[in-house]
């Protein structure tokens, strides 16, 4: 068959999405219902109410898909979802859902990695990517360093050892009184700040390691702004934002490029919501002109939660035959 249409869904965190996607690279519709405005009000994302946006919104969501993508259901080859990792709650509407479609339709089903998912991202907006390259993956839940040795096959080349790089955002967000979610409202003060002011520490570790860790960045920055506060002296919050977004940024670029000549890899790209921070962007970018390598970075809607992604991962296990049965299940610490 040359013409396969997978309809995917994902509801891992705070998003309810639905994509139809055509020979993995193709979006015929993607739907993205968020959560944001409800969780802003607690100041981050409630697992409990979260599951339980995902049960209304899911049927509208995923019915959208279907008419804006002009299909109907006999149409659709197959049924993906993201089945982690993720929160449990919320998985697990996504899950059922695609269970029952898969079952109604007698369509095959096929479980996807969220974090998988973020790399395929990559090959919707470039058409002509392949196999081998090195992604970043920075989102809420995870900062991986990824070799991309062939469709479906991954090599972790370093992690984070403790918060993840978005998850640094949000919890500077907090603590300069930004809200949720903290990345884009960081990069929006960074914008009017001054990234030289503080000097706060890039944790690299040591030299052998890939790994990030960032949780020593974010103690700083609280440490910084509790000072502060004991001295009774201003604090310049566009200062602090554009500071300690810098101080990510150049951890992210240099373990990046690190990556990439180890690998002696040529093409670099990024994933995940933090993806979307231009910073990071360009700064990346400027490395990788600078080294003569391809830089790829989809667009923000495809680097945070979104279905399409999913279907894209999926189209790859479809061409394996790599199928689920009723028994899938949500697997919250799911490993790539
Ligand atoms: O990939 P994603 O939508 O969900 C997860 O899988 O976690 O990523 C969400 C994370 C949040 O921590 C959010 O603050 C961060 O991505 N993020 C950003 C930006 N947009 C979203 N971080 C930095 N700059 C941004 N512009
Ligand atoms: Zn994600």
């Amino acid at each position: 068959k040359d013409n396969v249409l997978i309809l995917a869904i994902e509801s891992s965190c705070d998003e309810t999405a639905c994509s139809v996607i055509e020979n993995g690279r193709n979006i015929l519709s993607n739907i993205i219902s968020s959560q944001i405005e409800i969780h802003k009000e607690y100041g981050g994302v409630v697992p409990e109410v979260a599951s339980r946006k995902h049960i209304e919104n899911i049927s509208d969501v995923v019915n959208e898909a279907i008419i804006k993508a002009n299909v109907s259901c006999d149409q659709i080859d197959a049924v993906a979802v993201t089945y982690g990792p993720g929160l449990v709650g919320a998985l697990l509407v996504g899950v059922n859902y695609a269970k029952g479609l898969s079952y109604a339709w007698n369509k095959p089903l096929i479980g996807v990695n969220h974090i998988e998912g973020h790399i395929c991202a990559n090959f919707i907006e470039n058409k002509d990517l392949e196999p081998p390259f090195v992604c970043l993956v920075a989102s809420g839940g995870h900062t991986h360093l990824i070799y991309i040795n062939d469709y479906g096959k991954y090599e972790i080349m370093g992690k984070t050892r403790d918060d993840a790089a978005g998850e640094a955002f949000d919890k500077v967000a907090r603590a300069i009184g930004l809200g949720y979610p903290g990345g884009p409202l960081i990069e929006k003060k960074a914008k009017e700040g001054n990234e030289t002011a503080i000097n706060f520490p890039r944790a690299v570790i040591d030299e052998d390691t890939l790994d990030f860790s960032f949780s020593g960045l974010k103690s700083a920055v609280l440490n910084y702004i509790h000072n502060k506060q004991q001295k009774n002296e201003e604090i310049i919050a566009e200062d602090v934002a554009a500071s300690f977004q810098q101080a990510v940024v150049d951890v992210l670029v240099m373990k990046t490029m690190k990556a990439a000549k180890l690998k002696n890899c040529k093409t670099v790209a990024l994933a995940g919501g933090v993806a979307s921070n231009s910073s990071l962007r360009e700064a990346l970018e400027k490395e990788c002109k600078k080294n003569n390598y391809v830089f790829l970075k989809p667009s923000s809607i495809l680097c945070t939660d979104n279905a399409a992604m999913i279907g894209c991962a999926a189209y790859y296990k479809y061409l394996k035959k790599e199928f689920s049965d009723a028994s899938l299940n949500a697997i919250p610490n799911l490993k790539l």
